[in-house]
């Protein structure tokens, strides 16, 4: 069985993304259209054998947390539970302090993931390259390649390059070290709680030297480091792996980081969800507003129009100060050239055939309100008409 943990820091944290963070959480904000976390929370939950999600941070239990996490709970079909840092223990203080919760059930291996952070998680391929490399109880870094003056940003990595161990490592070095960049996702096996346990007791023993210096001694002994305290004493000992990736990867630490983020997953959107994508061959006129959920192709939205949460649109027009009611379903019949015929063009139909409409785009003139989860098929809809059901194949006066 395997868990995942997620780092989401506190409010303290997040101070390059002010003044978003004071609205909402960072770990909340939206990037391509959802927020951060469940980019996360999606491909933990697509792993085989995944239990549990655990976020660890020094936030209070908040309404929007709170309602994310059992939204998400929901949707992708697995626990989610917060845990709370009684204050800052760092990245490696906090998995510590609750290492009961997170062994509780006995899993095998569980992921560690840093919080703002965009990647494609290629959590299944390093699951694979743990059981490949070393023993199955190695500790395994996704890693990517930096230039040479951006690395020094992060954590460096320099490996052995025929087994890929970790032969060093040094967190944010003041001068190059190597281009191998620490992703701030890992795999890990319970073993790692011995070497934190084993830093615990030492940064204990120290401030016992020191107490009369500094009464706040428990919790200078469990702020602990991953990167400085743990991955730099573990390279070169033969249990710490670099698995490297070429897929998309980013940090989001602030307002700019998080709309190249959000390019990154939208264009990863064409392969893995096209359905959030609007589009494609959809114009949208100006104060035209968008719920939630919303699906539009093939149409052009005029200024002015609303359509409402889980709405669906397809080979319409829509008029101008239109509005289209929650999870209501607009469409047509498109009108294509034919695409087999090089000189095709575009019929200009006759309206009806047989006395009946001819399939054709939905129109809906300006005014027209559409109630919340009916279907118009094919319709034309004249301005400022109030419908009240469905209809299919109508012309609406
Ligand atoms: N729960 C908890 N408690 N989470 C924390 C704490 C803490 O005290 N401190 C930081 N975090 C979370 C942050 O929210 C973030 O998700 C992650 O841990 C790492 O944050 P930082 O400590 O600010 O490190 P960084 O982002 O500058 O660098 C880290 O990430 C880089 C990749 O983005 C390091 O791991 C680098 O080596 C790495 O390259
Ligand atoms: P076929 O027409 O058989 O290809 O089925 P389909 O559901 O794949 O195609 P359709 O054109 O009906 O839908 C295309 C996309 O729109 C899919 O990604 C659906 O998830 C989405 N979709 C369909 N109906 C709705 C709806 O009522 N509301 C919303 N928000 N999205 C919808």
């Amino acid at each position: 069985m395997l868990k995942s943990v997620i780092l989401i820091g506190g409010p303290q944290k997040g101070t390059r993304f002010r003044p978003l963070s004071f609205e909402v959480p960072k770990p909340l904000f939206p990037v391509a259209g959802v927020p951060m976390l469940q980019h996360h929370v999606e491909e933990c939950a697509k792993v085989p054998n995944m239990k549990e999600i655990l976020l660890i941070g020094f936030y209070q239990p908040n309404e929007e947390l709170t309602r994310f996490m059992s939204s998400a709970q929901q949707e992708f079909k697995i626990s989610i539970r917060y845990l709370q840092e009684y204050a800052a223990l760092g990245t490696g203080g906090g998995i510590y302090h609750f290492r009961d919760q997170i062994l509780s059930g006995g899993p095998e291996a569980f992921f560690i993931m840093n919080a703002d952070v965009c990647s494609e998680f290629p959590l299944p391929e390093m699951l694979n390259f743990q059981k490949e490399h070393g023993e199955s109880s190695s500790f395994v870094i996704l890693g990517t390649t930096a230039n040479r003056k951006q690395s020094m940003n992060y954590g460096c990595i320099v490996e052995n390059q025929q087994t890929n161990e970790v032969l060093h490592y040094v967190e944010k070095p003041s001068t190059f070290v190597s281009d191998i960049i620490n992703c701030g996702i890992y795999l890990f096996t319970p073993e790692i709680f011995q070497h934190i346990g084993a830093v615990f007791q030492k940064n204990q023993q120290d401030m016992l030297l020191d107490e009369q210096t500094n009464g706040n001694g428990w919790h200078r002994a469990e702020a602990i480091r991953l990167e400085q305290d743990i991955f730099t004493a573990l390279a070169g000992q033969g249990k710490l792996y670099v698995y490297k990736t070429p897929a998309i990867w980013s940090q989001i630490k602030s307002a700019g980081s998080a709309i190249y983020a959000s390019r990154l997953y939208l264009n990863q959107y064409h392969k893995t969800h096209p359905e959030r994508l609007l589009g494609p061959n959809v114009s949208i006129g100006t104060g035209v507003t968008i719920g939630a959920g919303v699906r539009v192709r093939e149409s052009i939205i005029l200024h002015g129009a609303t359509l409402q949460d889980h709405s669906c649109v397809l080979n319409c027009i829509v008029g101008w100060d239109s509005t289209i009611g929650k999870w209501a379903r607009v469409e047509g019949t498109p009108s294509d050239p034919n695409p087999n015929d090089p000189y095709a063009k575009i019929d200009s139909e006759t309206l009806f055939r047989d006395g009946e409409l001819t399939p054709s785009i939905t129109i809906l003139g300006c005014n027209v309100t559409i109630p919340a989860e009916v279907i118009i098929l094919n319709s034309i809809v004249l301005p400022y008409k109030d419908l009240n059901r469905s209809f299919k194949n109508q012309i609406i006066l």
